[in-house]
């Protein structure tokens, strides 16, 4: 490709096979300066290693409120995007070091595998009942469904509402403001929805502080660390981020595992053979086709040396993750799926202190809704031609539009 890649102008290509793109640029070298859609310039890792040294770097910030300036600096727009979401930002993903520590250690309890493995019984019941539905709507003659809307959509959403305690009637609202926040948009519409998303948040802030319940955002509004607390702006930063975070990861892992199955039959008879291989094929689903393409935002604090190429201070740097995932010199046939295969290191839920704090929640949604559907409609089959079907158009997550399939009870 050669110097500058911009792959704004390649949308269509990028978008269908993101991973033939980051072939060449991984080929070419490991960080390359590109231009994202709007012009953003940013330098992108797409090596295993590299991706691990940018992630842990100690000056590549995240901290999004002082280095915010950089997006008034290298986008159009980008201020407009950024005050919006203001209410919505301070969390500890757009935190470093001792702040982060602080903001993470307020949650951390809910999450460790321990306590996620008492959900299990909960997600089983959610799972069933979706199964359930999918049946009824088979036998009224439906013939096809889309596996995302009936089934891998709800289980996170209505795990996640509930852990929040997030009722179920105001469940569609949040899908629609987390889309249409993660989208490009024009600013007035993200601007609506983050203020319609921000004022019911803080509403529930108030509700749950008159009447708590035994919820996380409960739990949140009543924490006290050593007498730390967190302020009312970082209680509805952090419920946004678990309710993003909830809404739009789990649901492609489990999209894009069912479709690599359905195009890649002999595992698919590996996993319903020996139901037992689900759980750790996990890490291959995630390794394979994981279901965020580019981690957040990150920038350059100082000069930084990444794989022998020196970045500039107050650049801004990302990383793919579905790159490093597919490099051939940490895993071997990268673009082959092997559910057996040892996939342990892969960076689908990140590296270091940012390390996804619902990874545990995410693995155990995965084993049960894909023993679930595979026990229940083991026939299942795809109803498009593979290039019938349409990818998002996002750079950040890495998930089919729809995934229609027959399901042959
Ligand atoms: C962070 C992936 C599910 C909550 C992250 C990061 C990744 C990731 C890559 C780090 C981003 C970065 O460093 O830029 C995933 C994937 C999931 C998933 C692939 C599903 C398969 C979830 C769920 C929750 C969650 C279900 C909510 C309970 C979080 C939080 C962080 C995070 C709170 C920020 C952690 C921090 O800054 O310390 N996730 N995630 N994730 N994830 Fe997940």
């Amino acid at each position: 490709m050669g110097g500058v890649t911009n792959l704004s102008q390649l949308p269509a290509a990028y978008i269908d096979d993101p991973h033939a793109v980051h072939d060449l640029l991984r080929a070419e070298g490991p960080v390359q300066e590109i231009y994202l859609v709007h012009g953003l310039k940013v330098w992108l890792v797409t090596r295993y290693e590299e991706a691990r040294v940018a992630l842990t770097h100690p000056s590549i910030s995240k901290n999004m409120a002082q280095g915010g300036w950089l997006f008034e600096h290298h986008t159009r727009g980008g201020s407009d995007r950024r005050e919006v979401a203001a209410d919505l930002a301070t969390h500890m993903l757009n935190s470093d070091p001792p702040e982060h520590a602080r903001l993470r250690k307020l949650v951390n309890k809910a999450f460790t595998p321990r306590r996620v493995e008492m959900l299990r019984p909960r997600v089983e019941e959610i799972t069933k009942r979706l199964l359930d539905d999918m049946m009824l709507d088979e036998m009224n003659g439906e013939g096809q469904v889309d596996l995302l809307d009936v089934f891998a959509f709800p289980l996170p959403i209505t795990v996640i509402c509930e852990l929040l305690g997030i009722p179920t009637d105001d469940r569609d609202s949040f899908r629609e403001w987390t889309t249409t926040l993660l989208s490009f948009n024009p600013v007035e519409v993200i601007r609506k929805a983050s203020e319609e998303a921000t004022a019911y948040l803080y509403a529930h802030v108030a509700k749950k502080r008159m009447e708590p319940g035994d919820d996380i955002f409960s739990a949140l509004v009543h924490a006290d660390d050593a007498g730390d607390q967190l302020s009312e702006r970082e209680i509805v930063s952090m419920a946004f981020l678990l309710l993003v975070a909830g809404h739009e990861t789990t649901v492609n892992l489990i999209g894009n595992a069912v479709l690599a199955l359905l195009r890649n039959p002999e595992q698919l008879q590996l996993l319903k053979d020996d139901p037992d291989l689900i759980a750790p094929s996990a890490e291959e689903f995630l390794r394979y086709e994981g279901p965020i393409n580019l981690a957040t935002f990150r920038y350059t604090t100082e000069p930084t040396e990444i794989g022998g190429v020196t970045i500039p201070a107050d650049e801004l740097v990302m990383v793919s993750l579905i790159a490093a995932n597919r490099d051939g010199e940490r895993f071997s046939e990268p673009d082959r799926l092997d559910v057996t295969r040892n996939a342990g290191g892969h960076l689908a839920f990140g590296h270091g202190i940012h390390y996804c704090l619902g990874a545990p929640l995410a693995r155990l949604e995965f084993e049960v809704a894909l023993k679930g559907l595979l026990a229940r409609f083991p026939d299942v089959e795809l109803a498009a031609a593979p290039q019938q079907l349409g990818w998002r158009d996002s750079s950040l997550i890495r998930g089919l539009i729809t995934l229609p399939v027959r399901l042959n009870p």
